[in-house]
């Protein structure tokens, strides 16, 4: 069946990370039509309270706001803890927050490269490991995963991107392996191409150059789409799970062409993946949320 048509679910309890923006804030009201009572997780509460509010008013059962860094382990834990003692139980795990940045490697302050690392890793893996020791006590769940086809694939000037989705990828796969002991768990990566977001305009610089989403660009309520899919056991139970219809060739070509695929790499990121507009040099939100910039989708 294909992911926009999944089957009608009962309302389950499901925690979104980077519920405030793009393709979480996308995934968290498409939960709420269904019902499902959800906790929302961000850093900054502001946005977070809007989309709750937007949740509320489209049919969630409840809405619980979880403002906090996933790199901040305690934190993770006692949303997951409060959770608990609301619903007795979590049947959806939705890790997505993430960051990014623009810049040669090189050319990348050091903590820029760490909070990117910082947050689509180590947050990622705080986030997994809670989801897991609690699915584990449960015996059932399922825990979705945003990586990205540049978990796949590299492309130049995003160096400390493409090192934390690589990273990702081979933590969920390694969390597939381990807990394939018990059947009610479930992990899926769902991994997108160019989505439609605000993450482009969020993200570290050190280029002066305002970001796009590469073509073909996907919208976040299809990433949304795929998040369901998995969420809704349409997909094996470990899987992952491409949005975008170009990965497919660009992962072929990666793999196949390596020469060829990087000589093409440069001329093909300065065409597609840059606007002419320019934008000040700085962190972004990888540092530190930046809330006026939150939406569901890239300003034009
Ligand atoms: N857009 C794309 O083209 C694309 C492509 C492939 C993969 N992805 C992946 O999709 C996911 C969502 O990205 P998006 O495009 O929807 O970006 P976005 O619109 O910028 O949203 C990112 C979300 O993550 C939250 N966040 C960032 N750092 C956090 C932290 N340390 N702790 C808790 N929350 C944090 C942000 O809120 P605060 O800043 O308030 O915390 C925001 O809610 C990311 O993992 C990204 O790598 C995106």
């Amino acid at each position: 069946m294909p992911p926009e048509q999944h089957a009608p679910q009962p309302p389950r309890t499901v925690w979104i990370t980077g519920a405030s923006s793009g393709i979480g804030m996308a995934t968290a009201l498409a939960c709420a039509r269904r019902g499902d009572r959800l906790m929302l997780s961000s850093r900054a509460p502001a946005p977070l309270e809007e989309v709750a509010r937007q949740c509320s008013s489209l049919g969630s059962a409840d809405v619980l706001v979880a403002p906090l860094d996933i790199s901040d382990d305690d934190a993770v834990r006692r949303a997951s803890a409060n959770a608990a003692r609301r619903w007795g139980r979590l049947d959806v795990v939705v890790q997505n927050a993430g960051v990014a940045a623009y810049g040669r490697v090189d050319e990348v302050p050091a903590a820029v490269l760490e909070g990117v690392l910082r947050t689509n890793v180590l947050g990622a893996a705080f986030v997994a490991s809670e989801a897991v020791r609690t699915f584990r006590a449960q015996g059932e769940g399922t825990l979705v995963v945003v990586g990205s086809v540049l978990g796949r694939i590299t492309v130049p000037w995003m160096g400390a991107y493409n090192a934390s989705k690589f990273a990702l990828r081979g933590l969920v796969r390694t969390m597939q392996q381990e807990n394939r002991d018990v059947p009610g768990i479930r992990i899926c990566l769902v991994a997108p191409g160019g989505v439609d977001t605000p993450i482009y305009d969020q993200s570290a610089t050190v280029l002066g150059r305002r970001n796009r989403p590469p073509y073909p660009v996907s919208s976040p309520e299809h990433v949304a789409a795929k998040v369901l899919h998995a969420a809704d056991r349409g997909a094996p139970a470990h899987r992952e799970l491409d949005a975008g219809w170009a990965n497919p060739a660009m992962k072929a070509a990666f793999a196949l062409a390596p020469g060829v695929f990087d000589r093409l790499s440069r001329p093909a990121m300065r065409a597609l993946g840059f606007t002419r507009g320019r934008r000040p040099d700085g962190p972004g939100n990888v540092l530190a949320p930046q809330p006026h910039e939150e939406g569901l989708h890239q300003r034009r």
